[in-house]
């Protein structure tokens, strides 16, 4: 019985992790969502994807059970497996939508940190409980969260390991919007398939321009930027998309994706 599943429906991907009690992250999870990962980039009939642990938990961090025996060397291959696996998931070159209810703590946080939107119930707690372990976030816990909320809010989260609501998870930006717990998936899905039918080239090209560009310095980034502008003329859809709004005006184009 898969502990991660991929579900498609009308264009967008659903990646559904399902290991009771809590989504524990462990070795067979990871191996899955790898595999989920690259499945979903590489089909064409997804245009977007939701991650979704279920109407009760996101998933409530690495397996502490897994975890706890391991010395550095197990340490070294299980964490490095966990990371590479999220960079592939972050890499998904789609819109990506974590919908979290319940509790997305430690990597489950890193996971929903991974996508380009977080939809969290207005029940939902997150944080990176690390600290109190005896430990620090280690799938992305330390880059990600202080990219996205800055670099203070980040470590007075990872220092004090306090898990925090919806309310002040929007007011920071780690939630992008937050709906009654009943209402996640479908707002999720709703907002995913915004994109099906959409220029897929160019929202892969936005992505890439985005988050590498965050990576580098400012003028290297403006290079990446023309060259993937440059690289979608020529394109179907740089040419639908144009003569479309010489033809009838803005939004009206029927994109191929090619
Ligand atoms: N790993 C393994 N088992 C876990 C788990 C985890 N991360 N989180 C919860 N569980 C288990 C509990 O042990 C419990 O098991 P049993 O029913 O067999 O006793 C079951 O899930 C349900 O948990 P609770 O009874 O505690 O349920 P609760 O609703 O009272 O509390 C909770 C839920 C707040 C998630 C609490 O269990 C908790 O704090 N969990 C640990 C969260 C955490 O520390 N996550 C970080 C992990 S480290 C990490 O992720 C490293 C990294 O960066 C890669």
């Amino acid at each position: 019985m898969a502990v991660v599943r991929l579900e498609v429906a009308d264009g967008v991907g659903t990646i559904r992790l399902d290991r009771p009690k809590v989504n524990a992250l462990n070795a067979e999870v990871t191996g899955e969502l790898r595999a989920v990962a690259l499945e979903a980039s590489r089909r064409d009939d997804i245009s977007a994807v939701v991650i979704y642990g279920g109407e009760r938990v996101f998933a409530a961090g690495a397996d502490i059970v897994e975890m706890a025996p391991m010395d550095q060397a197990a340490m070294s291959g299980w964490a490095t497996d966990l990371t590479q696996t999220f960079e592939l998931v972050a890499r998904i070159p789609k819109p990506v939508f974590a919908a979290v209810t319940g509790y997305a703590l430690g990597g489950g946080l890193e996971l929903a940190l991974c996508a380009d939107f977080r939809i969290l119930a207005d029940t939902a707690k997150v944080g990176q409980p690390e600290i109190l372990l005896g430990v620090i976030p280690g799938a992305g816990g330390t880059q990600r969260l202080p990219r996205l909320v800055g670099p203070s809010r980040a470590k007075e989260l990872i220092y004090s390991g306090r898990q925090i609501g919806a309310a002040e998870a929007l007011a920071i930006g780690l939630a992008d919007a937050v709906v009654p717990k009943a209402e996640v998936y479908e707002e999720a899905l709703r907002r995913a398939r915004q994109y099906v039918a959409g220029p897929a080239l160019a929202l892969a090209a936005a992505k890439r321009a985005i988050d590498d560009g965050l990576e580098i310095g400012m003028s290297e980034a403006l290079r990446l930027e023309t060259g993937l502008f440059v690289g979608l003329f020529g394109s179907q859809d740089q040419k639908i998309g144009m003569e479309s709004f010489q033809a009838n005006g803005p939004g009206k184009a029927k994109f191929t994706g090619h």
